[in-house]
């Protein structure tokens, strides 16, 4: 059937995709890596959720937001009924970890987002939720800080995206939390929104 058959044409996508990351060479970071940290979770999400890019513990693991700020990310998902491999996907902007978690050059995010752009599309979320302002100044294309564009709802290629601070950031920033509470609520609004469609 149809179908079946434009799975079956996704499942070879996704196959493509995730060598192509893991095998990637287009910047310097393939050769501090230990591997390419490609995404985790369902790949028809309800919530895609875009951050910066593998830390130490996720490029020791494979694994997007597994450190502290991941388990910070874990909470924040949980506070809305969601999780981590429930009904949500994981990636980043970066797919490799900056030496010392420096911040993304613009050279890597060129040549690296072209992926993300891919996942992004084959995904099709009912929602995006791009936290801290590399993945927000990617996807919506603008210098704009976070602050100026919280509390509304924009869109990537038609899916309504939202936007909040990185969880890294609200570590340090403990009285931001509160912001991000509002964006969370924010997020699970538009996805009730999209469900009801
Ligand atoms: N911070 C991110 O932006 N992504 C991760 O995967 C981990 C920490």
């Amino acid at each position: 059937s149809k179908d079946e058959r434009s799975l079956r044409i996704a499942r070879l996508d996704w196959q493509e995709l995730q060598e192509e990351v893991r095998g990637c060479s287009a910047c310097g970071l393939c050769q501090q890596r230990q591997q390419a940290v490609f995404g985790v979770g369902n790949k028809r999400p309800r919530i895609a959720i875009v951050g910066e890019a593998p830390g130490a513990e996720e490029d020791r693991l494979g694994e997007p937001f597994v450190g502290a700020a991941g388990q910070l990310l874990d909470n924040m998902l949980r506070a809305i009924g969601h999780s981590r491999g429930d009904q949500v996907y994981i990636a980043n902007v970066l797919k490799c970890r900056p030496p010392g978690n420096r911040n993304p050059a613009p050279e890597e995010v060129a040549r690296c987002t072209p992926f993300l752009d891919r996942q992004l599309a084959l995904l099709q979320p009912q929602v995006i939720f791009a936290v801290g302002r590399f993945a927000i100044s990617h996807l919506l294309r603008t210098d704009a800080p976070v602050s100026a564009l919280r509390g509304r709802v924009h869109q990537w290629q038609g899916i309504p995206l939202v936007v909040s601070y990185h969880p890294a950031y609200l570590l340090r920033n403990l009285p931001d939390k509160s912001k991000a509470w509002s964006d969370l609520l924010l997020l699970q609004d538009t996805l009730q929104q999209q469900l009801a469609k």
